[in-house]
């Protein structure tokens, strides 16, 4: 009987890294001695859950009425006021001031990626995803209609493939008049890739000179990691203003992530922020998208949105987690610079990594390898010809380890 329809029968969840990261976590439940390399989420140095202090402190001051009510589907004022001063840090009252800049809330930086794909492309056309990528994007077009096609993030000198940009949008372009170009920096996932400031600039030129009247591009920029590059947090707000320079045919909408950025996974929060010169493109980027949210989950979790509002926009909480996020950048730095060290060592190849919370390892047979791995007691995401290793959710002696046992799966899986 067909009860689904021709769409939906060709859904079948690919998640595999949540469906292997709930493997680790049962395996590690009955031997603590299990390595959990699978999942993007925090843990300290004894792979504990981590959690930030001034979240927490914010967590027990919440009353009910900052938890449980409904709110609106855009999102309460205090929490976008504070996500767009986070966001664009000094650079806030120019982007306010300046350009037509639009926040609301969403069920993490997923529900950003999601509104963005089905409001600014028709069913059937493509979406422009990085390869590699973080494979939930291939989905997220899918439920929304789309197909997609991606642009080679490095080219062989493991530097960012500007050109393959450059001919990816022109190729799409005979095909569709708007385009949609996600890019993931810093910390790219699963690479590890940040762009450097000047690569930024020259991928502006080159979208600023491909965006026209007829052809309007939409960057949606994933900076779900942004707060984890260890250049800090000038420098990517820095690169963040350098957005300005975008002409009056590019909106971009900028994807925020709670759950990285705050440690509140399971909560569902985050944001999308639209800049943009044009003003109508920034009314119809309000109503489309906050129409969106009313029509797919209706509203964002109010306990969520007080909980970022008072940490992101209250002192003495914003100051206490801006000293805890350097911390947590800080150990993160230690750990990749154990685990790449260690890479070096055993002569074991790497995507080309700056830093962040993934370390990705190319092969032909990442199943083979992920199941080698496993009977030495060691989770981590078979991604598809490669490896990604988590190095967010292991601790030092860890990131020690790892490598040598990886390139002895190579050999033997
Ligand atoms: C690259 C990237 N973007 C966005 C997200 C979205 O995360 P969330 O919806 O939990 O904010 C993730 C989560 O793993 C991610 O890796």
């Amino acid at each position: 009987m067909d009860f689904v329809t021709k769409h939906a029968k060709n859904k079948k969840d690919n998640s595999s890294i949540i469906f292997k990261s709930v493997i680790a976590k049962e395996a590690k439940a009955k031997d603590k001695s299990v390595i959990n390399a699978t999942i993007g989420m925090l843990y300290d140095e004894n792979e504990e859950f981590y959690t930030f202090k001034s979240v927490k402190d914010v967590d027990l001051s919440l009353n009910n009425e900052q938890k449980f009510p409904y709110t609106n589907s855009v999102g309460i004022k205090p929490f976008c006021d504070a996500v767009a001063k986070w966001v664009f840090g000094s650079y806030y009252d120019y982007f306010k001031e300046q350009e037509n800049l639009e926040v609301i809330a969403t069920p993490g930086g997923s529900g950003a990626i999601s509104n963005a794909f089905s409001n600014y492309l028709n069913p059937g056309e493509k979406v422009l995803l990085p390869d590699p990528m973080w494979t939930n994007y291939t989905q997220m077009a899918y439920e929304n209609h789309l197909g997609y096609t991606t642009y080679k993030m490095f080219d062989d000198n493991g530097n960012f493939n500007l050109q393959d940009v450059k001919e990816s949008i022109i190729n799409l372009q005979k095909e569709q008049n708007r385009i949609i170009f996600v890019i993931n920096d810093p910390c790219h996932n699963p690479t590890g890739f940040c762009l450097e400031r000047n690569e930024w600039q020259e991928l502006i030129n080159i979208i600023n000179k491909l965006a026209s009247k007829e052809h309007p591009i939409i960057l949606f920029y994933d900076m779900a990691y942004i707060d984890y590059d260890k250049r800090g947090q000038e420098f990517t707000r820095q690169t963040i203003s350098d957005f300005r320079l975008l002409n009056q045919n590019v909106l971009t909408i900028l994807g925020f992530s709670g759950s990285k950025t705050l440690g509140l996974y399971g909560i569902r929060i985050g944001a999308m922020l639209g800049i943009t010169k044009d003003k109508k493109a920034s009314l119809e980027f309000l109503d489309s998208c906050q129409y969106s949210a009313r029509a797919k989950y209706s509203m964002c979790s109010t306990y969520g949105m007080y909980l970022i509002a008072k940490v992101l926009g209250e002192e003495p909480y914003l100051t206490n987690f801006k000293n805890e996020i350097k911390e947590v950048s800080a150990f993160i730095k230690e750990r990749s610079e154990i685990f790449i060290n260690e890479c070096k060592n055993v002569n074991l190849k790497t995507e080309p990594f700056k830093c962040g919370f993934f370390v990705t390892i190319p092969c032909q047979n990442d199943e083979a390898v992920y199941d080698y791995l496993v009977t030495k007691k060691v989770h981590v995401a078979p991604v598809g010809n490669a490896i990604r290793v988590a190095i967010c959710s292991i601790s030092k002696e860890h990131c020690k380890l790892l490598p040598k046992l990886i390139k002895e799966a190579l050999l033997k899986a």
